[in-house]
């Protein structure tokens, strides 16, 4: 159907299939009051329960002497798989709201990478929101209420529109393409196992804090391609970078998209035929450092300052510990990544996403 159900041990949107769009919206607060904060999560989740179902927020819709309770861009429309996955910030954990001690232990700033060219307006913040939903109108509608429901509390800070090929683009359904040609998340963990979204994905009590059993940590970054540089690399070049075949997305070397890497493989020159400073192959590490990608292309359209394109990949990964994941295969990648010819991180943020909740209780409830 064209809904994913909001409620659940765990929110959606997160081992959700990727949904054709994305608006991720960073807010932060501008109240002191933790009792601000924990209503401004009841109306959102009750908001998002209502959007998710396709429904319109509120009850004053058709009363003609006040403002719509819903902005209305919606109405009559499907959910469009709409999901709204809510989570918490460093900086949520300072002393304004004091939670400083419910901080988990393995939630901070993310590092400084080499070669981070980090631009403010598009890090951190103190709340975030990943929206994605089959539909751009029905996703943009959903940042925009929530943005209005949290006037006098929470302001937006940044927001990234995304996309994907679209269903009735790819009947097949294939793996979509990212901005370099590039079919991209074939080595991601299977969503459909259980086991393996526990181990990679579900923090745990032990993950950090006991609030965040069944949530998961989220790590965005927004990396800008240089596609000028791109389009004018080989062939040759553009597959050595990510070590698979454009066409086919196997392996280099191999025929299958989802053939095993196989890190000891040789080509006929006798050299490793997966290059020892391609993507997938630092990103593969040992075979046992997993995080689960649910990236999306964007743009922000032209650069004014220099007539080229804005536009490049926003990284979303989950993981149940953003230290022992994230930020270990980042670091090999910042160090030595053949594809950093090509891209340059502008945008980084982490989020804590909590657990789920069930009908009559609130997002954020195990925290506040
Ligand atoms: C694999 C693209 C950034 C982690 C891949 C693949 C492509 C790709 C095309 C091969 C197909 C696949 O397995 O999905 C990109 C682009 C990036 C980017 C264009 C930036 C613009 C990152 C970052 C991380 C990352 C920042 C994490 C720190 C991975 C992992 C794999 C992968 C874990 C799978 C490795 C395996 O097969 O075990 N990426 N990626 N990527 N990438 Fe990236």
């Amino acid at each position: 159907g064209s809904r994913v159900g909001f409620y659940g041990e765990h929110q959606a949107g997160i081992i959700t299939p990727a949904q054709h769009f994305l608006s991720f919206a960073s807010f932060d607060l501008t109240t002191s009051s933790l009792a601000d904060v924990r209503q401004l999560f009841q109306s959102w989740t009750e908001a998002a329960a209502a959007m998710t179902s396709g429904d319109l927020i509120g009850n004053s819709n058709n009363n003609l002497n006040l403002p719509p309770s819903d902005t209305g861009e919606t109405a009559g429309l499907s959910p469009s798989k709409l999901t709204i996955t809510f989570g918490v910030g460093p900086s949520f954990f300072d002393n304004r709201f004091g939670l400083a001690g419910k901080r988990p232990t393995t939630f901070g700033e993310l590092p400084k990478f080499r070669g981070d060219a980090l631009q403010t307006e598009w890090c951190g913040g103190d709340i975030g929101v990943q929206v994605c939903a089959d539909d751009l109108q029905v996703a943009f509608h959903a940042v925009r209420n929530l943005a209005r429901i949290a006037r006098g509390t929470a302001v937006l800070r940044w927001m990234q529109d995304g996309f994907q090929r679209t269903g009735p683009a790819d009947p097949s359904n294939g793996t979509p393409r990212n901005l370099m040609g590039f079919k991209d998340g074939t080595g991601n963990p299977d969503i459909a196992d259980a086991q393996a979204m526990k181990e990679i994905v579900w923090a745990g009590s032990g993950d950090g804090a006991a609030w965040m059993k069944g949530g998961s940590y989220l790590v965005a970054r927004r990396i800008r391609m240089r596609i000028e540089i791109w389009d004018r690399s080989t062939l040759d070049d553009q597959e050595r970078t990510f070590g698979r075949h454009r066409d086919t997305g196997a392996p280099l070397g191999m025929r299958d998209e989802f053939a095993p890497l196989d890190l000891n493989a040789k080509n006929t020159a006798g050299e490793p035929a997966l290059p020892m400073n391609s993507h997938s192959r630092l990103a593969h590490m040992d075979g046992a450092t997993k995080i689960l990608r649910r990236a999306y292309s964007y743009t922000g359209g032209m650069d004014a300052k220099t007539g080229q394109l804005d536009a490049g990949l926003f990284f979303i990964s989950y993981q149940r510990d953003i230290q022992k994941q994230f930020i270990p295969m980042q670091q090999i990648l910042a160090a030595s990544d053949k594809l950093n010819e090509y891209i340059v991180h502008v945008g980084s943020a982490a989020f804590a996403c909590f657990p789920g909740t069930r009908p009559g209780g609130y997002i954020g409830e195990t925290l506040f």
